[in-house]
C-alpha cells in the first residue's frame, strides 16, 4: 500500500512535468502573427497546431482530461505528419528568412543537416508515442511524451529566435 501511494505520487509529479512541458510549448509569440503571410504564416499555423496537439495530449497524460489512447494516437500522428513536412516549410528564400515577421534563425540554413535531423527526431518520437498510446505502462507513455516535447524544445533553442 505504502509502495502504491509512493508510486502514484511519483506518477503525479511526472505528470505535472508533462503538463508543464506542454504549456511551455504553447507560447506562440502573438506579435509575430501581424503581417505574417505566405510560407511564414503556413509554418506558424503548422507549429500552432502541433502546440494544440501537445496541449491536448498533456491534459490527458496529466489526468486533467480523461485518458483516451485513440485521441493521443491521433494527436501524435498529426505531429508526426507536420514533422515530416517541417523542412519544406523553411525554404532558403528571402521571404522565408524575413526576421521582421519570423522567428526563424539564420542557423536553419547554415546548419541545415542539424535542423533536418531535429525534424526527423520529432517524427520518430511522435511515432513512438502513437505506438505506445494504448500501453498499460503509463510511465512509458509519459517518457514518450517527454521525448516529443524534448524534440520541440531542442529545435526551438537552437533554431528559433524567440521574441515576445
Ligand atoms: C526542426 C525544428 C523545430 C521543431 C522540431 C519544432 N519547432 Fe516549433 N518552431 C520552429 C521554428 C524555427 C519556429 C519559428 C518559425 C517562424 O517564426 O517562422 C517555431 C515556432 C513555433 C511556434 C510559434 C508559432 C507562431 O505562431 O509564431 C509554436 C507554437 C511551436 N513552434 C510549437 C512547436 C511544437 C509544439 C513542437 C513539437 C511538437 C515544435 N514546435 C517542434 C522550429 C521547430
Amino acid at each position: 500500500m505504502q509502495k502504491l501511494i509512493h508510486m502514484s505520487t511519483r506518477l503525479l509529479r511526472v505528470s505535472a512535468v508533462a503538463a508543464a512541458i506542454a504549456l511551455s510549448l504553447l507560447s506562440a509569440g502573438v506579435w509575430a502573427h501581424s503581417g505574417a503571410s505566405g510560407i511564414i504564416k503556413e509554418r506558424m499555423e503548422a507549429m500552432k497546431s502541433m502546440g494544440a496537439a501537445m496541449k491536448a495530449t498533456g491534459a490527458m497524460i496529466s489526468g486533467k482530461q480523461a485518458y483516451d489512447a485513440e485521441k493521443i494516437r491521433e494527436a501524435a500522428r498529426a505531429i508526426g505528419k507536420h514533422a515530416s513536412e517541417t523542412v519544406e516549410l523553411f525554404p532558403d528564400t528571402e521571404e522565408s528568412r524575413n526576421l521582421h515577421i519570423s522567428e526563424a534563425a539564420p542557423a536553419i540554413w547554415e546548419k541545415k543537416d542539424d535542423f533536418t535531423a531535429l525534424a526527423l527526431e520529432l517524427a520518430k518520437t511522435s511515432e513512438q508515442l502513437a505506438q505506445n498510446a494504448g500501453s498499460e505502462d503509463k510511465k512509458l507513455v509519459i517518457e514518450n511524451f517527454k521525448a516529443v516535447g524534448g524534440a520541440c524544445k531542442t529545435c526551438h533553442e537552437r533554431f528559433r529566435i524567440k521574441k515576445d
